[in-house]
């Protein structure tokens, strides 16, 4: 079985690709694609680069051109609610893009016209996987819930107040809807697994800096433990 593992930014892909063996690069679309062997499993690891557009192209590149079976996206996300903080962990159960809006046709917002599905559910089993792999970890909390993501950096009281409502997210981040809606068109096991950086509220942007590192630990180290269990 081969893993697609991305990461939409350096910082998140940093440890993987210090840890990756037998690593053979290849650039394509702009980004590197690095196949090789890491904690024991068969993998391509590749830093997609921010937002949707980019996080869909590097999907299908792992599909067409890597032939990967499943696809795990790791990372940090805007934490959404008030019992969540910086360094928990959410394992996605559903992904929706928060900024499609048809809504002058009658369609909920998140709903791709046409498309005979809401959300992106992910697989079952990589979810199982992903939440025994959180049960290790005793000093953060982890959470199962949808994530939502859109080409916008959430930093509003107001508008993580209106994806709770209309989406009942528990995080946000940027690139985990699109890769979710090509793992659904190409029938891709995926799961989506993100660490809190940010509360997502005013202010947002500082807290983001100072809590990436701590946020990409944990997500990494859950993605660790699950390719172990594997
Ligand atoms: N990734 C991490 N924090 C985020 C936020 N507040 N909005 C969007 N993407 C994020």
């Amino acid at each position: 079985m081969v893993i697609g593992i991305i990461g939409a930014m350096d910082e998140e892909v940093e440890i993987l690709l210090n840890n990756i063996e037998k690593n053979k690069k290849q650039v394509k679309a702009g980004m590197q694609f690095n196949v090789g062997e890491l904690w024991g499993k068969e993998v391509v690891v590749v830093r997609s680069g921010i937002g949707k557009v980019n996080a869909a192209i590097c999907t299908q590149i792992l599909i067409d051109d890597y032939k990967v079976d499943r696809i795990i996206n790791v990372g940090v996300a805007g934490g959404i609610g008030k019992n969540i903080y910086p360094g928990d962990v959410i394992v996605a159960d559903s992904l929706v893009q928060h900024d499609v809006d048809t809504s002058v046709f009658g369609d909920r917002f998140g709903q791709i016209p046409r498309l005979e599905t809401f959300d992106f559910k992910c697989d079952e089993e990589l979810i199982k996987l992903a939440m025994d792999a959180c049960k290790a970890f005793k000093n953060y909390n982890s959470f199962v819930g949808r994530i939502v993501s859109g080409d916008q950096f959430i930093a509003d009281i107001d508008k993580i107040t209106w994806l709770k409502s209309e989406f009942d997210a528990v995080g946000c981040e940027m690139e985990g809807g699109s890769i979710a809606q090509v793992c659904y068109l190409n029938k891709t096991p995926f799961v989506v697994i993100r660490s809190i950086s940010d509360n997502a509220s005013n202010g947002a942007h500082i807290d983001y800096e100072k809590f990436i590192p701590i946020g990409v630990k944990n997500s990494t180290n859950i993605l660790k433990s699950m390719l172990k269990a594997m």
